[in-house]
């Protein structure tokens, strides 16, 4: 795969971009490999409905938009492929030790640096691809975030020593991804999810499962099933969670974000 990256000052939002190009595509066209940036986003998507804040030159804000090899139901997988991808890269350009949080957060000293949001976006009856939606806070000073995130959220620049290259950087999650992508699609997710697990900060921990803000129940992250759900060990047995938000449990018995 070669990647094309497609650059915009401004957009409402990268993933919307992906989805209005691969509406309007005409036929013969492949859109496979087309990565869409901007430096800031009017209308930054988060999971779940939220809001993803995207301000003018801060971050890596770009979609990947790519026509998986898998079939539909195992796309959410490809999610996996690229935090996997991302903290890699980060490990590379800014020498940081980050860690995953389930289903695909990239965390740094254990607050948030980098979002995902896998959009499937079908354009015939049997052909879909995937819109990888991937922000990545880059320069942002703890008071440059809103109030609410700023014990939540973390960028390069408050942990690294080292200056940041945007263009290098996002070139080497592009490598990563496509590194990913491929094991996934020739490996299936057994490589990609035990290198998951290594750098996951959950497996192991006692976790809160959240959806809309009340809590469903708590237990240990005992594993990644092989359809990329969350199992959960609770008093009650083993959960499995596919669509939710997952705390982990502080010190001092509280769960964080
Ligand atoms: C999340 O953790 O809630 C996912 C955040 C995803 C944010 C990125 S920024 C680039 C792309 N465009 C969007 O509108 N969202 C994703």
């Amino acid at each position: 795969m070669h990647w094309n990256i497609v650059r915009f000052d401004t957009l409402d939002s990268t993933n919307l971009e992906a989805r209005r190009m691969i509406q309007n595509q005409s036929t013969g066209q492949s859109l496979h490999g087309t990565v869409v940036t901007a430096g800031q986003q009017t209308g930054g998507k988060g999971r779940l409905g939220r809001v993803w804040e995207s301000p003018s030159g801060t971050g890596l804000w770009f979609t990947a938009i790519i026509q998986p090899q898998v079939p539909m139901e195992q796309a959410s997988l490809y999610s996996f492929a690229a935090a996997v991808s991302v903290a890699e890269a980060i490990r590379q350009a800014a020498d940081l030790e980050v860690t995953l949080k389930w289903p695909n957060d990239v965390l740094l000293n254990g607050k948030k640096l980098c979002g995902i949001l896998l959009e499937l976006i079908p354009y015939s009856k049997t052909e879909y691809y995937i819109a990888i939606g991937i922000g990545i806070n880059v320069r942002q000073e703890k008071e440059d975030f809103p109030p609410e995130l700023q014990e939540k959220a973390a960028s390069l620049a408050m942990f690294s020593e080292k200056a940041i290259d945007q263009p290098a950087l996002l070139d080497t999650i592009l490598q990563q991804l496509k590194r990913t992508c491929t094991q996934l699609e020739a490996q299936g997710f057994a490589p990609l999810r035990d290198q998951w697990k290594a750098w996951s900060a959950i497996i192991g921990q006692e976790v809160s499962v959240q959806q809309y803000g009340n809590v469903l129940y708590t237990g240990i992250a005992e594993d990644i099933a092989m359809d990329g759900s969350l199992l959960v060990r609770t008093a009650d047995g083993l959960q499995r969670v596919t669509a939710a938000d997952v705390s982990l449990r502080s010190k001092d018995g509280t769960y964080g974000f």
